[in-house]
């Protein structure tokens, strides 16, 4: 059995063919977002790296520019890879990007668009002085890449970071310019740790005291993020020493998310987005077959949680607009290892599912103990060991999506909570699922299973937890407790195809929970075109 070609995604973005990766560049000018990404412009799998470029009004429907930035001068030969754009005060939007030279060192370069009054700015020039930035002496040449958007200090001066490695130490590394072109080292990095490589960082303001730095980790292909103050002055960033930091720091997404960089969106609001990629998980045989790779999750809303202490993130409210028809279920009991089939969708392998469980009180202590020995070990772990078919106390329970008509029995996804007791003070552990394990009868897939643990007191919230499902064909996007807890995880479903899928809720657990309410939509495919008046003037 092999991965069905109706699993192209409808709503999040995919160019008509070929490999991507890494959002680049995201940015808001003059009522138009932009989305340039790392694209293979001949294939399927990485390689031939250049800037695709796209645009939108809205975050939902996209318009297709040719490529942006791509190898034409000694200093990006051998490719235009991961960077960011910086609108200066004066209104002129910069990209600073990373160019892989002729003798494959990673260096950094500016481009300029070439005619301001073009509306989608589709052609972008590159100064004969770049490279503005090169690797020092002593600094690793082949990883020495990806700056972030710069911003300007108290002293006039611009900044931005790097990411780069020495040995095994992983490294932020800090610049400072005038004038965006002379570029000087600052002579500490902003942060490191010991993780290896930092790829993709970014550093951003979320409240009047409070800074994100987040990167990915290369060894892990994972990204965590730390919380902290950042003191302008003296460009000094402290993560807040109450959280983690490290590789069993904060997550965005526990799920298959990486390269990931948000903008600042100056439209009505401001908003900061956070954008993020989404690779395969089938095998390169597959991708190469499917003639194409990766698409981008969809564009989350970021803001600090009320306590200070982590992200929280949201599906830009503009990807409703999507929405059709609707399904509703109000006060449903699920009673122990029950489930039930959320019927009526014309297809839920399109869809967004909004719902909301609840723990019947008394059977709070009917939770499992959390074993001490999984307490500091990742929440993945925990829930390899507890998938989806294992009966437990409170939960699990959840959605299957992505099933089979057949009760789920040949093909489903399961995302779902699973709560803990942990020790005799009666806390509850709570943690969130995605168990692909059923997904797909296709051989050859790698279906690991993701989790995070979820920061909710259900005695604060009378047993109620909150789960949104994004499904769109072969992506599973979670988010739980309203955006506390997010899995992005990519299927590749045989039978649970197009109007075949089915979503069910389940309870494997020993307590009843009841559904307090659910809202499934099916979701219009966003508007995926290319540029007619690039098509008409060639
Ligand atoms: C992250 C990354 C970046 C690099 C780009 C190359 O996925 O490896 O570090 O700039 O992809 O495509």
């Amino acid at each position: 059995l092999a991965v069905d070609d109706g699993l192209r995604t409808g709503y999040h973005f995919q160019p008509p063919k070929h490999w991507i990766n890494d959002p680049n560049g995201v940015m808001y000018y003059k009522g138009v977002y932009h989305l340039f990404y790392q694209y293979n412009p001949k294939g399927a799998v990485w390689g031939n790296i250049v800037w695709a470029h796209a645009v939108s009004t809205d975050l939902v429907d996209w318009v297709m520019l040719p490529p942006a930035i791509y190898p034409t001068a000694p200093f990006d030969v051998n490719g235009c890879w991961s960077g960011s754009a910086t609108v200066l005060p004066d209104g002129t939007p910069v990209i600073m990007y990373t160019g892989i030279d002729g003798e494959n060192r990673q260096v950094q370069n500016v481009a300029y668009p070439k005619d301001l009054s073009d509306p989608y700015l589709r052609e972008w020039v590159k100064p004969d002085y770049n490279p503005v930035i090169s690797p020092g002496p002593g600094m690793n040449a082949a990883a020495f890449r990806d700056p972030t958007t710069a911003w300007l200090g108290p002293d006039g001066l611009w900044r931005l970071v790097i990411g780069t490695k020495d040995n095994h130490r992983g490294l932020a590394v800090l610049y400072r310019s005038r004038d965006f072109k002379r570029w000087a080292p600052a002579n500490r990095a902003l942060h490191s740790g010991d993780t290896g490589m930092w790829e993709c960082p970014d550093f951003y303001p979320v409240n009047d005291t409070k800074h994100v730095l987040k990167v990915s980790l290369d060894l892990t292909r994972f990204e965590y993020y730390t919380l902290g103050e950042y003191d302008r002055d003296t460009d000094t960033y402290t993560p807040d020493p109450s959280l983690a930091d490290g590789n069993d720091g904060l997550r965005y997404d526990y799920g298959n998310f990486y390269a990931s960089k948000t903008f600042l969106d100056t439209s009505k609001q401001q908003q900061r987005v956070l954008w993020g990629w989404a690779n395969e998980s089938d095998s390169t045989a597959d991708d190469i077959r499917k003639g194409w790779a990766g698409v981008q999750a969809i564009p989350r809303k970021v803001t600090l949680s009320p306590d200070g202490r982590q992200l929280v993130q949201w599906p830009v409210a503009e990807i409703e607009s999507l929405r059709g028809a609707h399904v509703n279920v109000t006060d449903v009991l699920v009673k122990s290892g029950h489930h039930f089939e959320v019927a009526g969708l014309a297809s839920a392998s399109q869809a967004d599912v909004e719902a909301a469980f609840q723990v019947m009180d008394m059977d709070m202590d009917k939770a499992e103990a959390f074993d001490p020995a999984w307490r500091g070990v990742d929440a993945q772990a925990v829930c390899a060991a507890r998938g989806a078919d294992a009966k437990g106390g409170v939960g699990p329970f959840g959605l299957w999506v992505l099933a089979s008509g057949d009760g789920g029995q040949e093909e489903r996804t399961a995302v779902f909570f699973r709560v803990f007791k942990d020790g005799d003070g009666g806390k509850h552990v709570v943690l969130m699922c995605n168990d692909p394990s059923m997904s797909s009868k296709a051989d050859g897939l790698y279906k690991p299973t993701f989790a995070g643990f979820v920061d909710v007191d259900l005695a604060k919230t009378g047993g109620k937890i909150a789960l949104r499902t994004l499904i769109d064909h072969s992506v599973v996007e979670s988010f739980g407790e309203y955006g506390k807890t997010c899995i992005l995880s990519r299927v590749y479903p045989t039978k649970a195809v197009g109007d075949k899928a089915r979503l069910y809720v389940f309870n494997n657990g020993e307590s009843d929970v009841k559904v307090t309410h659910l809202n499934a939509y099916e979701m219009r495919s966003a508007k995926i075109t290319s540029d007619t008046a690039e098509q008409t003037s060639t």
